[in-house]
């Protein structure tokens, strides 16, 4: 029988291609983005805590009270502002399902959605099964910077949303406050919406600041903010997050989530509540993974490999221009093959890529499992000559 796909474009993404090929050629994997070591072992004792404390049936629709609040107290204490748990914040099976549902509650047919790209694979999809138009605008390396008269010039008529991902996966560049008052400013006059994908929050280098939606009135008052445990507390496999949001935007939000998923995970969410009760936790994570960047930066050095600036996220773009010609998708394949690296290409995160030469790597990985990857990518120069 012929299926006529709503996604005719897109097939199995790089990131379980390249994850296959590091199987096979038992390459180290720093292609997809988690962490290759374990949690805190206290956050899984309270997870199997709550699992022998009958907390295995469905979870409020809105996600456990008890975690809402922590939410709540976690953003007065960071940005000093009273969260409603009730009516502001809802638990989601990760930031994945909360960008779907936030693009599901706004989209109909027809309407357009500007982001910006390199982009995290899901934001075109979600928009395009929602009937909406992807507007993307195209960031260009090394410095990926914004040209705001460009994204004043995307703005139409049928405008209904605006997608922000900052700390941003795949380039690890941050918004300025100047970047978020010149967002404000576009914004102003106008009834288009905001999602911010602020996953990457406490990952942050250099003693910069990340720049949330929720610290500028005016952008919270028209936005959905995105957040996950699996980048904060190292389980991508929990699949938790929760979305923020003023409380019309999230009635309406919850009216589709009910139908989506309609609750999350209940005694994971309980350990997480009591987990949150150590802000610290969060806190320290940025040190835990600038120390990681640092390594892997010395890593790098002297192999041709030309790392770009990373100041947030866990990934370190690199330009191999001065290591060979081919373009990334060629370049990976043969890294995987021949160097046993698995990274990837950043085309992937384009619809229409430019012509660069560019890879991402993953340095959420053990020091030992980096240490392999940088023996191996000191015979890089040996093998391109
Ligand atoms: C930018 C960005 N947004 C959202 C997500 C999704 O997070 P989760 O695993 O909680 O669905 C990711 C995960 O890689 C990401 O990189």
């Amino acid at each position: 029988m012929y299926f006529n796909s709503k996604l005719p474009n897109d097939g199995t993404t790089i990131f379980t291609v390249m994850s296959n090929m590091a199987k096979e050629f038992g390459a180290v994997n720093l292609s997809q983005g988690f962490p290759d070591f374990e949690p805190d072992p206290y956050l899984l004792e309270l997870a199997t805590q709550y699992f022998y404390q009958g907390k295995n049936q469905y979870a409020q629709m809105t996600g456990v009270p008890l975690l809402r609040e922590r939410l709540s107290e976690k953003f007065n204490g960071l940005y000093g502002i009273h969260l409603h748990e009730e009516d502001e914040i809802t638990i989601t099976a990760g930031g994945t399902q909360g960008i779907f549902t936030a693009i599901s509650t706004l989209i109909r047919p027809g309407e357009e959605v500007i982001y910006f790209e390199p982009a995290y694979d899901s934001y075109r999809p979600a928009i395009e099964l929602c009937g909406g138009i992807a507007k993307p605008i195209i960031l260009e390396g090394p410095d990926y910077t914004i040209d705001w008269s460009l994204v004043r010039k995307m703005f139409s008529a049928q405008t209904k949303l605006i997608i922000i991902n900052t700390p941003n996966n795949p380039t690890g560049r941050i918004w300025s406050a100047n970047d978020m008052l010149n967002l404000q400013q576009v914004l102003s006059n106008t009834e288009v919406y905001l999602l911010s994908d602020e996953v990457y929050e406490h990952l942050i280098f250099d003693g910069k600041k990340h720049e949330s939606i929720l610290n500028y009135p005016e952008l919270r008052a028209r936005g959905f903010a995105v957040f996950s445990f699996g980048k904060t507390y190292h389980v991508t496999g929990w699949k938790i997050g929760y979305v923020v949001a003023p409380p019309l935007l999230t009635k309406e939000f919850r009216k589709v989530h009910q139908f989506n998923v309609f609750s999350v995970n209940t005694p994971l969410q309980y350990a997480l509540a009591d987990y949150m009760e150590d802000p610290g936790q969060y806190m320290k994570l940025n040190h835990f993974y600038e120390e990681k960047r640092d390594y892997f930066l010395a890593l790098l050095s002297g192999t041709g490999l030309k790392p770009l600036s990373c100041e947030g996220t866990y990934f370190q773009c690199c330009d191999y221009s001065e290591l060979s010609s081919e373009n990334d998708i060629e370049f990976t394949k043969w890294l995987v093959k021949e160097v046993g690296i698995a990274a990837i290409p950043l085309s992937s995160f384009y619809h229409n890529p430019p012509n660069a030469r560019i890879i991402r790597f993953c340095f959420a990985k053990k020091e030992e499992t980096l240490a392999l990857a940088g023996e191996r990518l000191k015979r890089l120069r040996k093998l391109t000559q």
